[in-house]
């Protein structure tokens, strides 16, 4: 590849870089940790749900929790608890803490290495 056309595309990647990083930034003042704070009550610290009724974040892919955040706050999916937490989120909220918890160790499980009836 000609020396200036590699230079040209390397510079457009950090570009698009960049301009993801700036959108990914938590609220301002506000780390992603201070954010999921609220959240680790019921979905726990680790992301793994202190009870069985909430659902397990940890591991989970970053594009489905974005999007079921949205969903609640648009009002596509309903559920009086988490339209709660998250009116106050921002869209840069949301892609922050959808990370945070994808990154996190998951316990999602399958049953590929479980015997039959186990
Ligand atoms: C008081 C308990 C509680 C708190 C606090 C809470 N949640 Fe939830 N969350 C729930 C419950 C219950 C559900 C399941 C709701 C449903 O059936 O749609 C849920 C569902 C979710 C889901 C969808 C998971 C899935 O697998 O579909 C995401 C993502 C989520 N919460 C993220 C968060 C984040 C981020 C915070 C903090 C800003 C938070 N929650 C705070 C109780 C809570």
């Amino acid at each position: 590849m000609h020396p200036i056309r590699f230079i040209t595309l390397l510079a457009c990647g950090l570009l698009t870089f960049n301009a993801l990083g700036a959108e990914n930034a938590a609220a301002p003042g506000k780390t992603v940790e201070d954010l999921s704070k609220t959240c680790a009550a019921c979905h726990g610290a680790d992301g793994n749900g202190t009870n069985a009724q909430y659902p397990r974040l940890a591991g989970q892919y970053h594009d489905y929790l974005s999007r079921a955040l949205q969903e609640y706050k648009t009002g596509e999916r309903k559920n009086a608890i988490m339209a709660g937490f998250v009116s106050t989120l921002s869209a840069a909220d949301i892609d922050a803490l959808s990370r945070y918890y994808a990154a996190m160790p998951s316990k999602l499980d399958d049953l590929s290495h479980h015997e039959q009836g186990d």
